[in-house]
């Protein structure tokens, strides 16, 4: 099974990503790896920790001579930041008075109910491994996943449909324009449609002047899956349940939409749901699976819980950034007495490295639904198994 968990602190040594249960012999892109992590530093209102970090992926076990060999693969990435705060939080004892305390909650981050659950004096703590830093090694186990995910001829890439209150006009977004997005050495705010970019850039410069901050929504495209992956057969193994809780584990993702899930409830049936066609087979590639063919992809490629060979579809909608420039009221953790919220350089508008970890969450999600479905301990086993898939789904 695949599996993966992270460790690390915002401002701590590094982070950890440990990725276990990929099979042997898939070719690791090291610069993939690092490209991945760059495109979730980009976006245009991020604070100024992303100056300081230029992120790159340190493989440490699990990979060698280029390639996976099946064991657990652990990697880190170095915090620059850490130099600056060795005093503040070592490891060690330390000197107490070098400690940076965070005395006043920020509302609507991890700061009072942290402090609460862990029975910390002050959030320090708390908000070094909520901080949104960590999914920087999602997004490297993301990338692993990602280049599971091609030998299978699937590819997971995200835009951006919303700031704030600016949203694209059409929401029906084709795949070329998104892997147009993926290849800009400079992202703005990863939207399609450079008229709605404007806007959404024109929400990041009130927040920025205002002292607030936005948030939004992303989508995330999954092409080339093949009908089959999760099951209706238990509740855990649908694939829009896994891949709402993946998205929604990101920090600041209230909510998640499959398809065209939140319009639908308010549209009829006739609407809403994907019209069935046939032609024959073309052959024309790995995502020709069948012959069915749909209309429309309201469903966002999933029905009863697996997927049905259309694009998948995940929104990820994001609050607004909680640490404000004119921060809200809180209360002081010592005296009780009431003052404004901490603010510690912040992030205004994040969504566009939303979406990348977004695309890791849906990426490694569907790879574990892959592996479950094909899975073997070599690549060879494991496409054997795909491929004998494949050939099912042609004679069906
Ligand atoms: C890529 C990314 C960057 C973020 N940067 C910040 C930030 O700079 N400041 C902040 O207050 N919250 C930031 N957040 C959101 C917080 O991490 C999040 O709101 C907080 O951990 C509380 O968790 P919750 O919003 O899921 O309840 C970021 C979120 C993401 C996805």
């Amino acid at each position: 099974m695949l599996r993966f968990s992270t460790a690390g602190e915002s401002h701590g040594e590094a982070l950890v990503a440990v990725l276990s249960g990929v099979p042997a012999g898939l070719k690791i892109d090291l610069a993939f790896i690092d490209r991945e992590l760059w495109r979730r530093q980009q976006g245009y209102g991020r604070g100024g920790r992303m100056k300081i970090e230029r992120d790159r992926a340190h493989i440490l076990s699990g990979v060698r001579h280029g390639a996976t060999i099946g064991s657990p693969i652990a990697l880190t990435i170095e915090n620059r930041d850490w130099k600056n705060w060795q005093d503040a939080l070592p490891v060690g004892p330390g000197d107490p008075e070098r400690h940076k305390a965070v005395n006043s909650p920020r509302p609507g981050h991890a700061d009072l109910a942290g402090a609460l659950k862990y029975n910390l004096p002050e959030a320090r703590y708390v908000l070094e491994r909520a901080s949104a830093r960590e999914s920087a090694a999602r997004v490297a186990a993301g990338a692993i996943a990602k280049l599971l995910l091609r030998e299978f001829g699937i590819e997971v890439l995200s835009h951006v449909l919303a700031v704030g209150s600016a949203a694209m006009r059409d929401a029906d977004i084709p795949w070329e324009k998104i892997q147009a997005l993926y290849a800009r050495e400079e992202v703005l705010l990863n939207c399609t449609d450079p008229e709605a970019e404007e806007r959404m850039r024109a929400e990041v410069d009130n927040a920025l002047k205002s002292g607030d901050s936005v948030g939004g929504v992303f989508e995330v495209v999954a092409r080339g899956v093949p009908p089959g992956l999760g099951t209706y057969a238990n509740w855990d193994e649908r694939l829009d349940a896994l891949l709402a809780a993946a998205v929604m584990s990101l920090q600041a993702v209230k909510a998640v939409e499959i398809g065209s899930g939140i319009g639908a409830a308010a549209s009829p049936g006739s609407a809403v749901h994907d019209a069935i066609g046939y032609r024959r087979p073309k052959g024309d590639g790995r995502r020709d699976y069948t012959g069915f063919t749909r209309r429309t992809n309201h469903a966002g490629g999933i029905e009863g819980g697996i997927s049905n060979g259309e694009d998948i579809l995940v929104r990820g909608y994001l609050k607004p950034i909680s640490t404000l420039r004119r921060p809200l009221e809180s209360v002081d953790f010592r005296t009780r007495e009431p003052v404004k919220a901490a603010y510690e350089r912040s992030d205004v508008c994040v969504v566009p490295a939303a979406g990348v970890g977004g695309e890791a969450m849906v990426a490694l999600t569907l790879a574990r639904c892959a592996l479950e479905k094909f899975g073997g301990d070599s690549m060879g086993e494991t496409l054997r198994n795909f491929e004998g898939y494949k050939k099912q789904l042609k004679d069906y």
